[in-house]
């Protein structure tokens, strides 16, 4: 399957440029240890039910043991997204749109044996995730490029899927679902994970102002995703609330040396009830 031209200027706006140099000087432990675990390096936050006794037991190996078990829920997290996303045959071809240092994209090759074009706004990011594919001998089956999710410069139709790990809360809805909806084929999936705020509590919470601030994103509201699917061709199949899975690593990690500063944001929007933590499948029609 060809590429068409890559975007010259992709980076089409002032905010757009803060966001690529947030990710291209990003070094966080909490992102660069875990992913050392088995290579694959996750940007987005875990699932499931911890195992609690990496906190106690000997000094000299906790900080190990903490960092596989919160890998192992950000790795939950990835598998539940692709799981939503197949059956893929080996021939399809999948989109990871704002794919950070690739590890979803990796991971959806290894289950699905299928091509992936991860993308980002970061180089830094981009020329870390081909580095990982070429490690594992599948860059011809997994490549990453710097372009823009909004206009992405790939032929219209080309993919089975498309998914958003964590990162709609960069760009506009209509304008992301809009280009999604080019890019899939008549009857190709559509998976994202993201926190949005919730419209019953009415507008974003001081939490999740301070997650907006920290991550120089603008998180947005619950009922937007479904607005800007529905105006877009693409029909929700499946919405599963994740908020009650998330909790239990938000409260792994405040316990950790990984602290980023933000932990106690995200739990104190999850328990005021602002935010929620979902998994939203659609198909284009
Ligand atoms: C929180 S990270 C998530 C990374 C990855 N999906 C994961 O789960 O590990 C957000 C990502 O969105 C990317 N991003 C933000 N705006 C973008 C845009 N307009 N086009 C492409 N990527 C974008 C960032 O560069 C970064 O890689």
């Amino acid at each position: 399957m060809t590429t068409t031209q890559q975007n010259p200027s992709v980076l089409t706006s002032a905010y757009q440029q803060s966001v690529a140099r947030y990710w291209n000087a990003e070094r966080n432990p909490v992102n660069l240890a875990l992913g050392d675990v088995d290579g694959i390096y996750h940007h987005h936050y875990g699932i499931g039910e911890p195992d609690w006794s990496v906190l106690e037991g000997p000094e000299d190996t906790r900080e190990r043991r903490m960092i596989e078990e919160l890998h192992r829920l950000e790795t939950a997290q990835a598998e539940l997204l692709l799981d939503n996303l197949g059956p893929i045959p080996p021939g399809g071809r999948l989109l990871d749109a704002g794919c950070g240092r690739g590890g979803s994209s990796i991971m959806a090759n290894l289950k699905f044996g299928c091509r992936v074009d991860g993308i980002s706004i970061s180089e830094e990011q981009v020329r870390f995730a081909n580095e990982q594919a070429g490690r594992r001998g599948v860059a011809d089956q997994v490549s990453f490029s710097f372009r823009n999710m909004l206009d992405t410069g790939f032929e219209a139709g080309g993919f089975d899927g498309i998914w958003n790990n964590e990162s709609t809360m960069y760009v506009n809805l209509d304008q992301l679902f809009a280009a999604h909806s080019r890019l899939l084929k008549p009857g190709g999936r559509y998976v994202c994970v993201t926190g949005c705020y919730n419209d019953v509590y009415g507008l974003p919470s001081q939490a999740v102002s301070k997650i907006n601030s920290h991550y120089i994103c603008d998180i947005h509201p619950r009922s937007q995703y479904f607005a800007a699917m529905a105006a877009h061709n693409l029909v929700p199949i499946n919405v599963i609330d994740l908020t009650a899975a998330t909790i239990p690593y938000w409260r792994l990690r405040a316990q950790s040396n990984l602290v980023t500063g933000i932990e106690d944001a995200f739990l104190e929007a999850y328990g005021d009830g602002s935010f929620h933590y979902l998994l939203i499948v659609a198909d284009r029609v």
